[in-house]
């Protein structure tokens, strides 16, 4: 039986493809032998980088970088091309297999999981940058995670948060095609790249204040504190807040 679907024969190829696509991203970190893979990879990353911080490890680097002003990083990948102090999870067993070879650098400054409190950095920054990590931590962590980042600030210092947003894809334009690669793009950010949690600054500002921040604000892209450390690839799909630790 013939359907109209409103999308041509083209249209209708690529969105099959995308499909395709999104399925095969989403079972990367859900199931299959490459989820597995992901999986074992990244086994020893938190047992480790908890390691580090217990011995103190980022305690001695601070020490030894001897800042004026700290910025933490948190959660920075490849955002390391800055003056910050850069922090991430301990490399993965795929990573440390390819720093091993040369293949790969550790390219940041300190070993931090946000979900365990790192007894040794408390009260050390002037600012925090969270930039698309909040969206990767179970719901049930992201307030002790908010609460970290409160103990790690000094007085008067800030934080600002940057997540996606899934308003940023409510209204697409009235066409069917891209109405459809829309809907197709809203489960990759919900499903995709390891998120747990998606947030509005409504959500976000609640646990932001139970962790203990003040003066709470949805800003724009580049404005408002920390404004500066904004990653242009992440405008268009991101919202913002900072607070500060009074
Ligand atoms: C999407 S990347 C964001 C990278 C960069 N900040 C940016 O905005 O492009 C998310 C990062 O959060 C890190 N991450 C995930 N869980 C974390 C945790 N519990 N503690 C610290 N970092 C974490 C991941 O290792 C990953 O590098």
């Amino acid at each position: 039986m013939d359907v109209n679907l409103d999308f041509t024969t083209e249209e209708r190829k690529m969105l099959l493809e995308e499909m395709q696509l999104l399925e095969h991203n989403i079972s990367i970190y859900s199931w299959g032998l490459r989820g597995f893979k992901t999986y074992v990879s990244g086994v020893f990353t938190l047992p480790l980088t908890n390691f580090m911080q217990t011995i103190g490890y980022n305690k001695k680097v601070l020490n030894l970088k001897k800042s004026d002003i700290v910025i933490l990083n948190i959660g920075c990948r490849d955002d390391t091309d800055n003056d910050y102090i850069n922090a991430e999870l301990f490399p993965s067993l795929g990573e440390m297999w390819r720093i091993l070879m040369g293949k790969q650098k550790i390219k940041y400054d300190l070993f931090l999981n946000i979900c365990n409190e790192d007894k040794n950095i408390l009260e050390v920054a002037d600012g925090i940058i969270l930039s698309h990590v909040l969206e990767h931590i179970p719901l049930n962590l992201a307030l002790i995670a908010l609460k970290n980042c409160f103990k790690y600030l000094k007085k008067n210092g800030c934080i600002r948060i940057c997540v996606p947003y899934l308003g940023k894809y409510q209204q697409p334009p009235n066409i069917p095609y891209e109405k459809a690669k829309n809907m197709l793009a809203i489960n990759t950010v919900i499903y995709c790249y390891g998120h747990k949690v998606m947030y509005n600054a409504e959500l976000l500002k609640l646990l932001m204040a139970e962790a203990g921040f003040s003066q709470i604000e949805e800003v724009n892209f580049e404005e408002g504190l920390l404004g500066i450390s904004d990653l242009p690839e992440r405008q268009s799909e991101s919202i913002y807040l900072t607070g500060v630790k009074i």
